[in-house]
């Protein structure tokens, strides 16, 4: 008892000494900003809030440098231009503050890890802090000290080609990964030279853009923007990161760069958020276009005044700040707070002090252990959606395979999007991995047969049917390029492009079992390609480490655990198709009306009415959270702590799992709640809880979920965040469809 007590008081003490110590340090540097602040003239202070792209050319930038006019660079990733650029501002400015190097490093800035919603697929926070950790390492080594990443914005549209970007439509699970990924990049210290500081991006409401067209418009009733939009950023503010972009989108009639109730009164009001923001590229000028500012002129004053601390690229600010501040139009404290802002987060870089990119003895770049942190991420993101007849994994019988498809061998698609520095020379593709791991105990044919993901030459379709019929098993590798997904590249059909599905229905005639391994960056409608083959692997784009990933998986060496972080619709007709949604006064049932069972010629009243498609239904092809494993796992013994809830009590649910197949494996155990009636309706599921647990065959765990009441909470229509007594469904399950069900009370 008494140790225990001891040990209390000192871990109680150690706390209060951290804490009294950050407080310091956090003191010392607000006192540094404000002895700067009082040396800085406007024109200086302005230059702290410029972001500019670098050209490479010193000689451009040296003059803006001296008179303290940049206060940032993206994209200059050369460590000696680097050192130079900041030389200049160290010893040439007056006031000798350096300047922070910024780049997009999404999934990796060598090693490439998967697309960020292949990341969510392994809902795994451990592997996507370790991508987070990995790419800083890497990409400091070169100088920058700043990412634009995570980004957070949760979106239920697989047509808006950034979804590859995402975490997917959730925001809890959004909210957990994001955190982990700041943790990621950040470090435990900002100041150590490893770390890289992140940027929440982006803030907000880009994910809803409509029709899934990217830069579209938004419209998003705040309840909606409060419990889907924003729980994502605010994890990340709480999880300390250091800055957020605005993102390009309008929400309801307002850009988000020109959007004081985003950018004051929910960042800093609300979750006193101390980093500083930037715009997203040309935002603030965008907002002309956009149809909200006049000129160029107002457009840097609505920005500015709104909350705006930094402008990417545009150069509004450093042209108008200046008289806006002499008329009167922005006041100088919004200009000093914009500054302290930004010399905030320079100052916890650690830049002040060590401002020069020091080029390491040995380089971490592409490091054998980075490598291997891809290969795992790439392992636990891929998702197993098919496997009938135990198709996979490929055992001993099968002597001869053949691996059709233009994504087997296909080094830079496999990387997938926002990839500036990954070397496609050093990704190992899955043709090369199974041909160097299997070359020699099986014989491999290699059709190709299509160029790439959208040729519709047809010319070799013959040569894959034959590779086929002389196989045992066919592997086929389909899906989009990289360059199919992504920043602009929204797809209005989502199908597989080119001739690939035809491609499938082809080779089927040659009677073999086929596996399809599909790498995309999003969702794509594969309904028929998936009843046409025998198993099928969602591998998204996996990164330099995809091939001897998925080698590994087809041949057992690893079994997948990956579970879906996004709905997959049937058709894109269906969307937005996501799981937590309404249930409608008129929801579908199990006997639904389809187009063809229609008898012609019959009338208004013979069919039901509720809410589905005639020619979908209404399920989608897979839903969220969904995902199978080469063994199985029961779940039973549903148990939870009470019934009854008073509100401030907590409730632990609880389930028995257990590994029923052969092999060992990881299974992701979710946890849904459903409040049944709100004075608000609410979704028909809610994820609240997720647990990667792994068993070895025939082993037991008991998997626990501990709930607070108030994470039952939601925003009601007087925008309070209230739990409501009352009945409350509870699921344990493998998915957001299936699971064992309980129910309780919460009462006042
Ligand atoms: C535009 C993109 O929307 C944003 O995500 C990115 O970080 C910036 N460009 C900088 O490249």
């Amino acid at each position: 008892m008494k140790t225990k007590s001891l040990i209390a008081i000192g871990t109680f003490s150690f706390l209060m000494f951290g804490c009294a110590h950050q407080m310091d340090q956090d003191a010392k540097v607000e006192e540094r900003i404000d002895a700067l602040l009082k040396q800085m003239t406007l024109e200086e202070k302005i230059g702290q809030m410029y972001q500019l792209h670098s050209n490479g050319n010193v000689a451009d930038y040296k003059e803006l440098i001296k008179a303290g006019k940049i206060g940032s660079f993206l994209n200059e990733i050369n460590p000696t231009t680097i050192n130079e650029l900041q030389r200049i501002a160290m010893e040439e400015s007056r006031l000798k503050i350096p300047i922070l190097f910024a780049r997009d490093v999404i999934h990796g800035f060598k090693t490439i890890f998967p697309i960020p919603l292949g990341q969510a697929a392994t809902w795994n926070p451990l592997i996507v802090e370790e991508g987070g950790r990995v790419a800083a390492v890497e990409a400091t080594e070169v100088g920058i000290r700043w990412t634009f990443a995570p980004m957070l914005d949760v979106t239920r549209d697989p047509r808006w080609g950034r979804i590859a970007e995402s975490l997917g439509e959730d925001p809890y699970l959004a909210s957990v990964l994001g955190a982990a990924m700041v943790k990621g990049f950040q470090g435990d210290d900002l100041s150590e030279p490893t770390s890289m500081a992140a940027c929440m991006k982006h803030y907000a409401g880009y994910g809803f853009v409509e029709g899934g067209r990217d830069y579209n418009t938004t419209i998003i009733p705040e309840v909606v923007l409060r419990e889907v939009v924003l729980p994502p950023f605010k994890a990340a503010v709480d999880a300390g990161v250091a800055t957020a972009m605005s993102s390009f989108n309008e929400i309801n009639g307002v850009p988000s760069t020109g959007n004081s109730f985003l950018l004051k009164k929910v960042l800093r009001d609300e979750w006193n958020f101390k980093g500083f923001v930037v715009s997203d590229w040309a935002s603030v000028a965008e907002m002309i276009v956009h149809g909200y500012c006049a000129d160029e002129k107002e457009a840097a004053m609505k920005a500015v005044n709104a909350g705006l601390d930094m402008e990417m690229v545009s150069p509004l600010f450093s042209k108008h700040l200046d008289s806006l501040v002499k008329e009167g139009k922005v006041s100088i404290k919004t200009i000093d707070e914009a500054v302290r802002n930004i010399l905030r987060v320079k100052f916890k870089l650690g830049l002040f002090d060590n401002p020069y990119v020091k080029i390491p003895q040995t380089s971490k770049i592409y490091a054998d252990s980075h490598l291997a942190a891809a290969k795992e991420a790439a392992i636990q993101s891929a998702v197993l959606l098919k496997n009938e007849n135990h198709v996979l994994p490929l055992t001993e019988k099968v002597k001869t395979i053949a691996i059709i498809g233009p994504l087997a061998d296909a080094p830079s698609d496999q990387l997938g999007t926002w990839v500036l520095d990954g070397d496609k020379n050093y990704t190992q593709t899955p043709l090369k991995a199974i041909q160097a791991e299997y070359g020699k105990k099986l014989n491999i044919i290699y059709e190709q047969t299509l160029g790439y993901s959208r040729d519709i030459n047809t010319t070799n379709f013959g040569k894959a049917v034959a590779a086929a019929r002389r196989a045992d098993v066919v592997l086929m590798f389909l899906g989009e390029e990289s360059i199919l997904s992504g920043e602009a590249r929204c797809r209005a059909d989502i199908n597989l492009p080119g001739v690939q599905s035809q491609l499938v229905e082809e080779v089927k005639k040659a009677g073999k079992p086929i596996v399809l391994i599909i790498m995309a960056g999003r969702p794509l409608t594969i309904e028929k390609e998936v009843n046409l083959s025998d198993a099928v692997l969602y591998a998204w784009h996996p990164g330099t480490m995809g091939g001897p990933a998925i080698a590994d998986l087809l041949f057992g060496k690893a079994v997948p655990s990956g579970k879906l972080p996004v709905t997959f619709p049937k058709t894109v007709g269906q969307i937005p198709i996501y799981y937590n949604h309404k249930n409608t006064g008129r929801p579908p049932h199990e006997n639904l009306q389809l187009i063809g069972s229609i008898p012609p010629g019959a009338k208004q009243l013979t069919m039901g009415y509720v809410s589905y498609y005639l020619d979908a239904g209404a399920e989608p092809l897979f839903p969220f959270g969904y995902g199978l494993s080469y063994t199985t796992f029961e779940y039973s013994n549903l148990q939870l702590s009470k019934t009854d809830l008073k509100k401030k009590d907590e409730i632990t649910i609880s389930c028995q799992l257990k590994n029923t197949g052969k092999y060992e494996a990881d299974e992701i155990v979710q946890l849904y709640i459903r409040d049944r009636v709100g004075s608000l309706t609410r979704p028909v599921k809610e994820l609240k809880g997720f647990q990667r647990i792994h068993l070895k065959p025939q082993e037991s765990k008991t998997v626990s979920f501990t709930l607070k009441t108030d994470d039952l909470a939601f925003w009601n229509a007087e925008l309070k965040k209230v739990v409501e007594p009352g009945d409350f469904d509870v699921w344990i399950g493998p998915n957001s469809k299936d699971g064992l069900k309980g129910s309780f009370r919460v009462t006042e």
